[in-house]
């Protein structure tokens, strides 16, 4: 099975409709605590080709697997428990329960975010679905509340307790633009994505996946019990508006572990806006140590690395032409993004796979990939 789309398929689907994977520059899991954080969207994405079938059913196939599964639109709530098609069915449902018309269908995906790598597959093929069933209905909605409506889908059909940036990534991404994205307004300010002499790296640690989704909503309602706690004493909406100073004037209110917690979120934030000055200036090299930062935040304060992703980012940074490195996404496995001399990325490649490999036994896999735009539309016309 592989990825590759002939002549054949695209002359019988009527569209194609991708939305991207994401990576995030800095600012970890704070999107769920209203703080500002720093994605951008890649152009590892998923597709989905498709073409109305005048039926009661949506269709759906992949290129990389060898699966066939049928839905049928009056019954769209009952696929939570599918392995496969569960996050179209999700995304169908939602836009359905919006008071959208869902077609009956035939879908081709075609996944280019590796799964469970922590750079956002599930975002990329919920934003796509929902696009994709917009455009054979003639239907329009903006970008931003399609990333609402994948948030939504990932909530209460996929049971994972998300915040908004890998579903607002995935849809309202722009090429070489990283995002300032806003998580309690919602407001987006475009930075571009410039890093001089420096290339970034993408490098999944294939740690296999477990309970991922239980340790994450574990993380979000520790914040929650943390922030009701301290708007007893405070009059904050969220983590996000809470000063360093203040947290260190109420820390007698939280327990060790919900200090943590919430100390990261308060650093995080602000390392969000030092990164953007950093970028916008071209202070690569200042850029590379917030990563640093953030990682071992992540590790020691949120508990979310793990001994594989210290390894690996162990390893990133001893490599000598890199200059930052910080695992990426809700953590417990996945992917690293680390800043490296853009002329020296083979011998940095050989260097990590031998250094990381030697540690855990795990081969890491590199992803080349580009910043890229969200939600692109093909009218294939048939
Ligand atoms: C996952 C979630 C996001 C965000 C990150 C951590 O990717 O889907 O909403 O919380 O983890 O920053």
């Amino acid at each position: 099975m592989s990825h590759v789309i002939n002549a054949d398929i695209l002359k019988n689907y009527s569209f194609a409709v991708s939305a991207a994977g994401r990576i995030n520059i800095i600012g970890e899991h704070i999107d769920y605590c209203g703080g500002k954080v720093f994605p951008a969207a890649l152009s590892l994405k998923n597709t989905i080709y498709i073409r109305p079938n005048a039926t009661n059913q949506i269709n759906l196939c992949w290129t990389t697997l060898d699966e066939k599964v049928t839905l049928d639109i009056d019954k769209l709530d009952s696929y939570k428990n599918f392995k496969y098609g569960n996050y179209q069915a999700g995304a169908a449902y939602y836009l359905q329960k919006a008071g959208y018309k869902v077609l009956g269908c035939d879908i081709l995906s075609d996944c280019t975010v590796p799964f469970g790598s922590g750079l956002s597959s599930s975002a990329a093929i919920e934003v796509s679905t929902i696009k994709a069933l917009l455009e054979i209905s003639g239907q329009s909605m903006p970008d931003k509340d399609i990333a609402l409506l994948a948030q939504k889908t990932e909530i209460n059909y996929a049971g994972v307790n998300c915040g908004i940036m890998d579903q607002f990534a995935s849809s309202c991404g722009k090429k070489d633009m990283a995002m300032v994205l806003d998580c309690k307004t919602l407001d987006c300010e475009y930075v571009p994505f410039v890093l001089g002499d420096y290339a970034l790296a993408i490098v999944n640690c294939n740690k296999p996946h477990n309970l991922v989704e239980s340790k994450y909503n574990e993380r979000r309602s520790e914040t929650d019990a943390a922030l009701a706690i301290l708007k007893t004493a405070l009059d904050i909406d969220c983590l996000a508006d809470l000063r360093p100073d203040d947290l260190e004037k109420h820390k007698n209110l939280l327990n060790e572990r919900l200090y943590k917690r919430v100390k990261h979120v308060v650093e995080e934030c602000e390392r969000v806006n030092l990164a953007k000055k950093a970028l916008i200036c071209g202070d690569i090299i200042q850029l590379g140590q917030l990563l640093n930062q953030s990682h071992h935040s992540l590790d020691k304060l949120y508990d979310v690395a793990g001994f594989e992703l210290n390894a690996l980012q162990a390893v990133l940074t001893s490599f000598n032409g890199c200059i930052g490195a910080r695992m990426v996404g809700g953590g417990f496995g996945g992917c690293c993004i680390a800043l490296v001399e853009g002329d020296r990325l083979n011998e940095f490649k050989k260097f990590v796979a031998d250094g990381y490999t030697k540690i855990t036994n795990y081969a890491p896999s590199f992803y080349d990939a580009t910043i890229a735009d969200g939600i692109v539309v093909q009218n294939l016309n048939n």
